[in-house]
């Protein structure tokens, strides 16, 4: 069998970046000074942000949920993306983190459209309601993706995404010593992606590999 394909490389996504619109003085900004504050440079890139907000805009969702803080860039990306009225709820364990975001999330043009709720995510899954969202992003902790996907699977409505981050496994996905101690995770969770049959998934490989996945 022979399949149009193109071995995409390095250069090949460079130039996907240059064609994207780039990010603002203002995310610009929050990712430089979330490195100066300490905190991880693990946000999403601006490619994938712009990903995440036309599938938002496709299913035009209004309650989206953001497993992962961090810094707040992906939930204010995702929440420019939302009608008046939309809301992103954003998970985060790390306290210092979630300060940082609703300090800069109160700064930004979304700051009536996001929710930061600190804790363990599962804590805070628990409390949202079935079929409440439209849309789910997770992004935390590797070894927690099961139960967040099984969360989200009741939590997100019928036709709604789950979307996954680091598919590829920060890079290391084929190594074989990786050094990531999450990479065994990410690599169950995708055996797990692959064989659930309340998803209709597939893998794009932008930024370090995403899953996007609709409720059947
Ligand atoms: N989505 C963000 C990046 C998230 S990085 C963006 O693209 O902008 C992963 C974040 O998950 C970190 O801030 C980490 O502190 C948080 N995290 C780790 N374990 C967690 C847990 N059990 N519950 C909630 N957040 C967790
Ligand atoms: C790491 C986590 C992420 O979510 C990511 O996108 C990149 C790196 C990490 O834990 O190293
Ligand atoms: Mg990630």
């Amino acid at each position: 069998m022979s399949v149009d394909q193109t071995l995409v490389t390095a250069r090949h996504f460079d130039y996907v970046d240059a064609h994207t619109v780039p990010e603002d003085a203002f995310l610009k900004k929050l990712r430089s000074d979330a490195v100066t504050a300490g905190i991880p440079a693990i946000s999403i890139g601006p490619s994938q942000a712009s990903f995440l907000q036309i599938l938002l805009r496709v299913v035009r969702a209004q309650v989206v949920i953001d497993v992962g803080t961090l810094a707040g860039y992906s939930a204010i990306s995702m929440a420019r993306a939302l009608p008046q009225g939309g809301v992103v709820m954003t998970l985060e364990l790390n306290p210092k983190h979630a300060e940082f975001a609703r300090q800069r999330i109160a700064e930004s043009d979304v700051k009536d459209k996001v929710v930061v709720y600190v804790g363990p995510a599962v804590t805070t899954l628990k409390t949202f309601g079935s079929d409440s969202a439209d849309a789910a992003f997770l992004d935390a902790d590797k070894g927690g993706y099961p139960v967040y996907l099984e969360e989200c699977l009741r939590i997100v409505r019928k036709g709604g995404l789950i979307l996954v981050d680091n598919a590829f496994a920060f890079g290391e996905l084929f190594a074989e010593t990786p050094r990531d101690p999450e990479t065994p995770a990410v690599r169950a969770f995708n055996e797990l992606m692959a064989r659930e049959r309340r998803l209709q998934s597939v893998i794009v490989p932008l930024g370090d590999g995403c899953w996007v996945g609709v409720k059947l």
